[in-house]
């Protein structure tokens, strides 16, 4: 937030020395060494060497008309341009006794706030959540926490895959293979099993095959005995997703799915030829991109030559649906790397479609999640990894550790406390690295007490609790309002410290803007390590006075930032542990 308020004072200077700049631009952000001060601007340098002038002075002009006396005792013109920002301590300790008397915490609330849709999990009916949907889960769901948090309107709808040429098969199936004892004791997998079974058999009987055509034809026509089947197979899958997003904490606004939009195809396809922005192609109907030189040579098909319509006709569908039901600022789409092509696609024929939308598109891609082996992750016998068994291991492991560390607490306590490090620790695992890489999974690492782990996070929360739990012991009550003026970070442990509190804002700012969780686990990690530097070189309870007070609120909101940060990656934070 401090970096908002430099903001308008540099962004007022540059106005100054530059009436003509476009101000917008002009941004802060903390410092990336904090050698140089505590926040930077580079903006200077890109308005300058538009206009011809030299970046070191202009650099120089907009600092001396810089009017932050209050907030900075130095401001610097650094390399070939930079201004760099070194904050007073009272501008710290201001920011801090405000957020410790609960004014803030470090963030303000987004001005004006946008509508956002995130599209995320999206799962595939009849068949079990496995692991590649886990990416997509977590991420969306942490994304919409973010922006959540930062007072945007949010709307998550989950478009599930519920239609499609799998239920030819799976209708067979369910007619003359279904085990109905199966079916009752876990219905997802006796689905798949049928699935298999048929699909299997297609392979070598092209009656089989003909079979299934014949289902899903009848299927699309309205027949009243496969809807009553699908519909069936539809709420026995919602059923398993439901316990999962329950377990993850995972809410949705709306649940959508493909299914919802057939209505609306025909007239998609039809709009979309009479306007000239799809034609006909061997019997299909094409959208060509020919003045887009990436997307030339791959046009995208909205109606096959069968008449039948696609993916890319349910997404275009879905996405004017959105567009009038909820008028969003922007819609995110979480998926993994391998749908880029059908979402550069889908976003061109939109805005062919819809010149004037100004809405915003983001396609938020993610790699793959890869076994020790360095290969898709599966299980030994190479099945798919199905996400409510991961889940369950992650609790077991994490059982072990709580029970080993901490066997005296009971155990449905040890069990409450081992839920939440294991499913912290799988979703960390995930948010930590680039979304764009690929990351090996790895129960030791992601459980591990140290390191950058959720359970170190988690840890490192625990022990600020069990300071005030120490000082709750000894009958002393805790005001953290009282002691909020007593917040003034002096000696270099506690300002680092302070500092790192400061920059939480822009964190999230950053996580929203770029879509990269990482960034957040990032910044976690280093409080919990400026907090452990921080309570190594000074003393809190041993101390006494208002230095203790003004500790005993930085302890306070450590803690506050470290659990407002872990929720907002989805993740919960035990008491002990
Ligand atoms: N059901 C799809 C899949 O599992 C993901 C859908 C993503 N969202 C979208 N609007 N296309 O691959």
């Amino acid at each position: 937030m401090l970096h908002h308020f430099l903001e308008s004072r540099l962004q007022a200077a540059v106005k100054a020395v530059l009436p003509d700049a476009d101000v917008g631009s002009v941004l802060v952000r903390p410092c990336p060494d904090p050698k140089f001060g505590d926040y930077q601007s580079n903006a200077l340098m890109a308005l300058a060497k538009a206009r011809g002038l030299n970046p070191r002075n202009v650099a120089g002009d907009v600092a001396r008309k810089l009017d932050a006396a209050d907030l900075c005792d130095r401001v610097e013109v650094a390399g070939p341009g930079f201004l760099n920002f070194h904050l007073r301590r009272t501008a710290v300790a201001h920011t801090l006794q405000a957020a410790a008397r609960g004014e803030h915490l470090f963030f303000t609330p987004a001005a004006p706030p946008r509508t956002i849709v995130v599209d995320f999990s999206s799962p595939n009916v009849a068949k079990p959540m496995h692991v590649g949907h886990i990416r997509s889960t977590i991420l969306g769901d942490c994304l919409a926490r973010v922006l959540r948090l930062l007072g945007h309107r949010v709307i998550t709808d989950n478009h599930l895959g519920d239609w499609g040429t799998q239920f030819g098969k799976l209708i067979v199936g369910w007619k003359h293979h279904l085990d109905p004892a199966a079916l009752e004791r876990d219905p997802v997998a006796e689905m798949e099993r049928l699935y298999r079974l048929v699909n299997h058999a297609s392979e070598t009987d092209p009656a089989v095959l003909e079979a299934a055509r014949q289902e899903l034809v009848k299927l699309q026509r309205g027949d009243a005995d496969n809807l009553a089947i699908w519909r069936r197979m539809l709420e026995l899958s919602q059923h398993q997703f439901d316990a999962i997003y329950a377990r993850l904490g995972v809410r949705f606004d709306h649940t959508l799915g493909e299914s919802f939009y057939n209505p609306r195809l025909h007239d998609v396809v039809a709009e979309l030829i009479a306007r000239g922005i799809a034609r006909e192609s061997d019997g299909a109907q094409v959208v060509f991109f020919d003045d887009d030189p990436e997307l030339k040579a791959h046009p995208a098909i909205i109606q096959k030559s069968d008449g039948a319509a696609n993916y890319a006709t349910t997404d275009l569908a879905t996405l004017a649906y959105r567009l009038e039901t909820w008028r969003p600022d922007e819609i995110i789409y979480v998926t993994d790397g391998r749908q880029q092509l059908h979402f550069k696609q889908m976003f061109a024929t939109f805005r062919k479609w819809h010149p004037e939308a100004r809405v915003t598109l983001a396609h938020v891609w993610f790699g793959s999640i890869l076994g020790e082996d360095g290969k898709p992750f599966k299980t030994r016998a190479g099945d798919t990894i199905k996400l409510a068994d991961l889940l369950d291991e992650a609790e077991e492991r994490a059982l072990r550790i709580v029970s080993m560390k901490s066997p005296e607490l009971p155990e449905t306590e040890r069990r409450e406390i081992a839920r939440m490090v294991g499913l912290g620790a799988v979703k960390y695992q995930d948010l930590l690295p680039n979304r764009q890489s690929d990351y090996v999974f790895n129960w030791d690492k992601m459980l591990a007490l140290s390191g950058n782990t959720a359970p170190y996070l988690q840890y490192a929360f625990t022990r600020i609790r069990s300071i005030f739990r120490k000082l709750a012991e000894t009958g002393e009550a805790w005001d953290a309002r009282a002691a909020a003026a007593h917040l003034r970070p002096a000696v270099p442990a506690e300002l680092a410290l302070a500092r790192h509190l400061l920059n939480f804002g822009h964190t999230l700012e950053t996580v929203a803007a770029e879509y990269r969780p990482n960034y957040l686990c990032n910044y976690l990690y280093e409080l919990a390590g400026r907090f452990t530097d921080f309570y190594e070189a000074c003393p809190v309870l041993k101390e006494t006075g208002a230095t203790r007070a003004g500790r005993l609120a930085l302890c306070d909101l450590t803690a506050r930032v470290l659990q407002t940060g872990l929720h907002a990656l989805g993740i919960e934070t035990p008491e002990r542990m």
